[in-house]
């Protein structure tokens, strides 16, 4: 018997190359990665408590945390009976698209852009409509370029966006997210914002939205996705939130309640401490290193002499084209595959995020640090010399 049609979804490419790095490690390479977007793993204190399910979306206790994180960082009151704990944002993804959209569904989202929204949507019968963007709107959609894909493809049931984006870093300013979310309130298409890489960001003195500016503060009907796993660096406990409109909260229970029965319930415990002052500062001293691993990409470019790259407002991405480099390589998969085997140095070619025009690109994480990124930086530089 042959597997679902449902199933023929890519794989991600960054979990290959992952196996690859793991591979070479064992055969004693010294292999720098700047594939994975994954922060170090925060520290647990404490013992965890033995720990049975929780109610489908999450304890109440957290569930009143993460209210109050928005009141703390966004000055908005949040209702805790709209926030849903989940396993991961991944989690939060596949509910929040089977409580929102029925199978032939319009769905738009920006290209590049992260390769889970197209494939779960894609796998639950959503038609995806890519919106390909370039370095002109930050590689972010814009209403202009909506109007465009609607007269395209026709009216669209729901817009993905990401700010800070994967694999840009580019993020929405306060009234380029409000256009969007004024452009979906007027045609009756669904907002999700994803939201996981907020407070992850680099911002000048002074900005009125140093942690970036969340969907819920300009729009009650957008749906906001988050997840503890990168500003709180807890990618393995597999914890993320969503916060949903009123009307969407009970069918979006009676899902969790049969694809999950409930979000992993050490990892709510151990989340309980992520709002506190201490906590807030140990990952903000975590989030000031990546920003002195980005001024040593930022500040290695002109040496780099690549092409065109997305500004890296924040996240832990620098997305760039590869100029002169894909000529004498040919395209981008060549040059990450000869980068690997000749210098030992792991980036991500740009196909997983763009099929169409990815392989001119290369994703860097510099979520290693600022010791790996100055070492990653040199042998790329010998390896394009040589
Ligand atoms: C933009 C974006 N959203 C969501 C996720 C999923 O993260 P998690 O399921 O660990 O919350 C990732 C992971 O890399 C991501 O880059």
């Amino acid at each position: 018997m042959k597997p679902s049609k449902r199933s023929h979804v890519p794989a991600f490419q960054v979990m290959s190359i992952t196996d690859e790095i793991a591979r070479r490690r064992l055969a004693g390479h010294d292999v720098v990665s700047l594939c994975a977007g994954e922060p170090s793993a925060r520290p647990v204190p404490g013992t965890l408590k033995p720990a049975g399910y929780t109610g489908p979306l999450g304890t109440t206790p957290l569930r009143e945390a993460i209210a109050g994180h928005y009141r703390a960082w966004y000055g908005v009151d949040v209702d805790p009976g709209t926030v849903a704990v989940t396993t991961g944002s991944s989690g939060a993804f596949q509910l929040v698209f089977l409580a929102a959209f029925d199978p032939g569904d319009r769905v738009a989202l920006a290209s590049p852009g992260y390769p889970a929204y197209r494939n779960i949507l894609a796998a639950l019968g959503v038609q995806v409509v890519e919106i390909p963007t370039g370095v002109e709107t930050r590689y972010q959609p814009t209403p202009a370029l909506l109007d465009a894909a609607v007269a395209e493809h026709g009216e669209l049931a729901g817009l993905i966006i990401a700010s800070p984006a994967n694999p840009t870093g580019t993020m929405l300013g306060r009234a380029e997210l409000a256009a969007l979310a004024d452009w979906c309130r007027a045609r009756g298409t669904r907002l999700i914002s994803d939201e996981i890489y907020h407070g992850i960001t680099f911002p000048q003195p002074g900005d009125p939205d140093p942690r970036g500016v969340s969907a819920v503060e300009l729009d009650p009907e957008a749906i906001v996705i988050n997840s503890f796993s990168k500003y709180w660096g807890m990618t393995g406990w597999r914890l993320g939130w969503a916060i949903l409109p009123p009307a969407l909260v009970a069918p979006f229970e009676a899902l969790a309640s049969n694809f999950a029965l409930s979000p992993p319930a050490p990892a709510q415990e151990l989340a309980m401490n992520a709002f506190t002052p201490e906590t807030y500062a140990e990952r903000d001293a975590v989030v000031e290193g990546f920003a002195r691993a980005r001024a040593l990409i930022l500040d290695a470019a002109p040496a780099l002499d690549w092409g065109t790259a997305a500004p890296s407002d924040g996240a832990f991405y620098y997305y760039s084209e590869l100029g002169p480099q894909l000529e004498r390589h040919g395209g981008a998969t060549q040059y990450a595959r000869a980068l690997l085997e000749q210098a030992d140095v792991a980036v991500v070619p740009g196909v997983d995020f763009d099929p169409v025009a990815g392989d001119r690109a290369i994703r860097l994480s510099y979520a290693a640090g600022e010791a790996a990124v100055a070492e990653a930086l040199e042998r790329i530089l010998r390896f394009q010399a040589g």
